[in-house]
């Protein structure tokens, strides 16, 4: 059976649930499996012509052993996570006219149509499973810089043993963004607008680990999260990368480069896991918008605290990408010390320099490129033009790098990760396409739907923040305790 330990090497080994329940590890580290399934060139080409739910199903059973949950179980699981999306594929392929072999994987066919949903949709119920068998409550508690948010609170609305929490940086994220949030009238969703956040959604970040390493409050409140830091969400995106590998590859074996508009390096990080378990991924392009952190650890060999600018395409302004340190367990020897001590480091002194024998190891088969608003801007427009495509500026940002790098990366094919709908951005569609009204592409039912709706909403200065959840938090705990006798 796999065993889950913190990739800063703190408390005992975890069962898998016990990682998926608790969100971060004991010592506010990462869980990470001690070691990753390795998949053969047979078994890939097996797994070929598989739909995207089959694929699942093959790839989590080698990560839930059986013990654990049954066949049945974990297909019944899989297929109600997916049932709500819009396209029988969950994920199709387009492929561009513009640029030649090159493939947008279109991540948004989910309910809150980011690419938040595909990891989303599955751990919910996988946290839904455990706690019906084990009769217990969580409160949950998640950051967003915009997509993570609505999709927590799309798939906890409702569950009956949970309750959500959901943090956004107020003014930061657009109002369609906010809306998908604030419109869900279920009283088990308490969306929290925070002004005033100096660094963004990473400061929503840092609120949520000391309500963690307060260790009564996180007793009492039986608290867990489902921001990228559960190993659930990095375990389920490793599966997109295989569905879209198999479906643009002739013959597996030919290995494919892919570009991801990176943040917090969770899809990188998955995108990474599912190449060293074995999936021929010759380039792993990391797109960073003016946020250039991930562009500086991968050119540079450095991770700096810097100011954080506030970019079109938001939901990838973060500077702390937490998943990185989850990814260098695996390129680093496994070494939990040496990874305590570039964590401490950074935190102590917002600057850490890798050694170049580390260097070497991560950024072995990466690329990276930091492209600014106007490249985004220009590139949505051309491929609009070109071809009457619409990208929303996440995945502008990826196809910007990947042209950018195009020298570098050699014949094989592109897949570009579009890790949203346009929809969520209209302004910026606006700006981009130099028009009013927004073509039909640029909506979506969803959006239009929320347009109408209530909104239902905490807000609190940034300043204040952990206080004053932690005083909401123990009211509706008090509140569900009452209702409960
Ligand atoms: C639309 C979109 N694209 C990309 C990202 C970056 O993902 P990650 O944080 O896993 O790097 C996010 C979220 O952070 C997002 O919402």
């Amino acid at each position: 059976m796999v065993k889950y330990i913190s990739n800063k090497g703190g408390g005992q080994g975890v069962d898998f649930e016990t990682a998926i329940l608790d969100g971060y590890a004991i010592d506010g580290g990462l869980y990470v499996p001690t070691h990753l399934p390795e998949i053969s060139m047979d078994q890939l080409r097996r797994w070929k012509n598989l739909s995207y739910t089959d694929l699942a199903f093959q790839i989590l059973s080698l990560f839930i052993d059986r013990s654990v949950m049954s066949e049945a179980e974990l297909k019944s699981l899989i297929s109600e996570a997916y049932a709500s999306f819009e396209q029988k594929d969950i994920i199709p392929l387009y492929k561009l006219k513009s640029r030649e072999d090159a493939y947008i994987m279109e991540l948004f066919y989910g309910p809150t149509i980011s690419f938040k949903d595909i990891g989303m949709a599955f751990l919910v119920n996988l946290v839904n499973f455990f706690l019906n068998r084990k009769d217990k409550r969580l409160s949950i508690i998640v950051a967003t810089t915009g997509d993570t948010g609505p999709a927590a609170a799309h798939f906890i609305a409702g569950k009956s043993n949970m309750d959500a929490w959901v943090l956004y940086p107020k003014g930061m994220i657009t109002e369609e963004q906010e809306r998908q949030m604030t419109t869900l009238q279920h009283a088990n969703i308490h969306p929290v607008g925070v002004s005033n956040c100096p660094d963004g959604g990473d400061d929503l970040d840092a609120v949520i680990s000391r309500l963690y390493a307060n260790k009564v409050f996180k007793e009492k409140l039986q608290l867990s999260s489902v921001n990228s830091l559960n190993w659930g969400r990095i375990m389920m995106q490793t599966v997109h990368y295989f569905f879209g590998y198999f479906r643009v590859v002739d013959a597996v074996g030919e290995e494919v480069n892919i570009a991801v508009p990176s943040g917090g390096f969770g899809n990188v990080c998955a995108g990474s896991l599912a190449r060293i378990m074995g999936l021929p991924i010759k380039t792993m392009i990391v797109a960073n918008n003016d946020n250039a952190c991930l562009h500086r650890i991968f050119s540079e060999g450095f991770l700096s605290k810097v100011a954080i600018f506030e970019t079109l395409s938001s939901a990838i302004d973060i500077l702390i990408p937490i998943n990185f340190w989850r990814y260098l367990y695996f390129t680093c020897g496994k070494d939990t010390e040496k990874i305590k001590t570039w964590i401490d480091t950074f935190e102590s002194e917002g600057l850490v320099r890798f050694d170049e024998k580390t260097f070497d190891l991560y950024s072995n088969g990466f690329l990276s490129h930091s492209s600014t608003d106007e490249d985004t801007l220009k590139l949505i427009k051309e491929i609009y033009e070109s071809e009457d495509y619409l990208l929303d500026p996440h995945g502008a940002v990826a196809l910007a790098a990947a042209d950018y790098l195009k020298d570098r990366l050699g014949k094989n094919k592109l897949i570009c990760l579009a890790t949203a709908h346009p929809a969520k951005f209209p302004a910026i569609i606006r700006k981009a396409l130099g028009i009013h009204d927004l073509p039909q592409k640029g909506t979506h039912p969803g959006i239009e739907r929320a347009k109408k709706l209530c909104q239902k909403t905490f807000t609190c200065d940034f300043e204040h923040l952990e206080t004053a959840l932690i005083h909401a938090m123990e009211s509706n705990l008090d509140l569900n305790v009452k209702n409960s006798h």
